[in-house]
């Protein structure tokens, strides 16, 4: 039978299952956090667009204690985005932390005469993350609480050669974060633009170049979802990108990354 807690005059109930919607669940950093989630107890929403191994990661969830119902969308399709959120947001459980991960990233293909490349890396990293937060914004002003964790990345502080449609797009999202956060703050809903270093995963797998100060995914979940639970505005991690490398990034002579390509 659920406990029952009466505080301050509105009843909780103990039993109720947090929930947690993460997109890009299917690899990499979203993967891990669903396990992270899971070993909480969570209610998780993973969402990506291959089903297999999004069936595999929420079998993995089950086994670690947590529940799970599976989405497999394209966070480009806005209305199929609606349709899951909703469908999450009637599930039992009271709705917690929104994580707009889902993101690609790939060169520029500045000889290539088309913007095919840039236009897919624009859309997924920026509307996949409006098309992933807009819907829950009415449901989180109701209940008058929430967290939402946008990811950009260290790469937003600079546009960068030859990957410029990706630092650009973690730009905006980091930018769009910074407008819901003062927006949505006298209703109880936080967002907090996350700006990791290099991380292991799908992504950074058949990265050639170095990639200094490269974090554990399972070790960077934790540290996530500590600034998402605090309520940070911005997490720019690890800290050796943060106090280094991301004042180099906006101060340092152009000659200096014309020298390194970068
Ligand atoms: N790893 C790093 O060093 C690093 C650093 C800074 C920021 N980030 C950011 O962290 C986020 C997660 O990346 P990751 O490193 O974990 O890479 P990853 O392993 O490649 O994961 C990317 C995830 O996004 C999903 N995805 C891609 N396009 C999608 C679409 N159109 N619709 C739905 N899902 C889509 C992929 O799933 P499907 O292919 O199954 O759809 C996959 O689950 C990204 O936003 C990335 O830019 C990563």
């Amino acid at each position: 039978m659920n406990a029952l807690v009466l505080l301050n005059g509105f009843s909780l109930n103990s039993d109720m299952k947090k929930k947690v919607f993460i997109t890009g669940a299917s690899s990499g950093i979203g993967e891990y956090l669903a396990y992270a989630y899971a070993k909480r107890g969570y209610f998780i929403g993973l969402v990506a667009r291959r089903r297999d191994r999004l069936e595999k990661v929420g079998t993995h969830c089950s086994e670690l204690g947590g529940q799970i119902k599976i989405y497999a969308i394209d966070v480009l399709k806005g209305d199929d985005c609606k349709t899951a959120i909703d469908n999450f947001i009637s599930l039992p459980g009271d709705m917690d932390s929104i994580y707009a991960n889902a993101g690609v990233g790939s060169p520029d293909g500045l000889s290539s005469g088309s913007a095919e490349n840039m236009n897919h890396v624009l859309s997924v990293n920026i509307l996949g993350v409006t098309n992933t937060v807009m819907p829950f914004i009415p449901h989180l002003k109701e209940i008058q609480d929430g967290k939402i964790a946008v990811i950009s990345s260290v790469a937003s502080f600079r546009g960068l050669a030859h990957h410029a449609a990706y630092s650009g797009s973690k730009a905006a999202v980091r930018n769009i974060s910074q407008g819901w956060s003062t927006a949505l703050y006298k209703h109880g809903i936080s967002v907090t633009a996350v700006c990791p270093g290099f991380i292991k995963s799908e992504m950074t797998g058949d990265n050639e170049f170095p990639m200094p100060f490269l974090m554990e995914t399972h070790v960077a979940v934790q540290k996530i979802i500590r600034a998402v639970d605090r309520r940070k505005k911005v997490f720019i991690f690890p800290w050796q990108m943060k106090y280094f490398m991301v004042p180099l990034m906006k101060w340092a002579p152009d000659w200096m990354f014309r020298k390194v390509g970068m």
